[in-house]
């Protein structure tokens, strides 16, 4: 039971890098679920209804995000509708949209759940204690639960997987836009990855005009960061789901 998991996809060059690969990631590993995190899926800020509906239609069943699904204005509506989006659940309680999507398939009932990280960050809620909440309340037929960390920090992000290590199928970070190569499986049987990466332009930082953001540490001044020509990488991960709710194999996909 696999299921891929696309890293940050970002603004255009991301979107067609998914769009151009898919089909054959979908053909190759049959998953019974596609996830991406797609917080920067319009023009590398935010997402949009359009964007949203490109991904949908590429196969991708649920979007994650982080922070910074509020780029645009017209997400505050949209995540209320649309319970395939989702942001992170230790944002304030009264803001919008959903945090978790349960995915029901014949072989299993998945619960993707969006958390995101504080060190370097900002001022949200316990990722810990948000996920003790999510884990407790999920309805009763859920057979895995797959988390989205979207966290700066390494150490956060292999601390709240060893906590959840055996309660989950896989913890899986983005937002760094770099992959990591320590993919693995923690000794209680969660799948575990830093960073899955970006699916965006390579000659970039982080998937943005390296020009722009030099001259932003030059000079301190407000930049307009714009996406990256060029080629584009496909990054992810494949993890494979096991019977009794753990994960048997993660590995990760680097295409271009
Ligand atoms: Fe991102
Ligand atoms: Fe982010």
């Amino acid at each position: 039971m696999n299921v891929v998991m696309l890293g940050d996809v970002f603004g255009r060059p991301g979107r067609r890098i998914a769009a151009q690969f898919l089909p054959e990631l979908i053909e190759t590993y049959q998953p019974i679920l596609v996830m991406a995190n797609g917080e920067n899926a319009a023009g590398g800020f935010g997402l949009t209804k359009k964007v949203a509906e490109e991904l949908f239609e590429m196969g991708i069943q649920v979007l994650t995000s982080g922070n910074h699904i509020w780029d645009q204005k017209e997400m505050y509506s949209l995540i209320a509708a649309e319970p395939r989006i989702l942001r992170p659940a230790n944002y304030p309680p009264q803001i919008p949209g959903a945090s978790v999507y349960i995915h029901r398939c014949p072989e299993a009932v998945v619960a993707v759940v969006n958390l995101i990280g504080r060190v370097f960050m900002g001022d949200y809620d316990c990722p810990f204690r948000t996920a003790d909440q999510i884990l407790t309340a999920l309805p009763e037929d859920v057979t895995h639960v797959i988390v989205d960390f979207h966290a700066e920090a390494t150490s956060e992000k292999i601390a709240l997987a060893r906590y959840l290590d055996g309660r989950i199928a896989a913890l899986l970070g983005t937002h760094t836009h770099v992959q990591t190569a320590d993919e693995q499986l923690l000794p209680k049987g969660t799948a575990y990855i830093t960073d899955v990466g970006m699916c965006g332009p390579i000659d970039s930082v982080l998937g943005v005009e390296p020009e722009t953001v030099i001259n932003k540490f030059l000079t301190q001044l407000p930049t307009r960061f714009s996406v990256a020509k060029g080629p584009a990488c496909l990054c992810g991960v494949v993890v494979s789901l096991n019977k009794t709710g753990g994960a048997e194999g993660i590995f990760r996909l680097n295409l271009q």
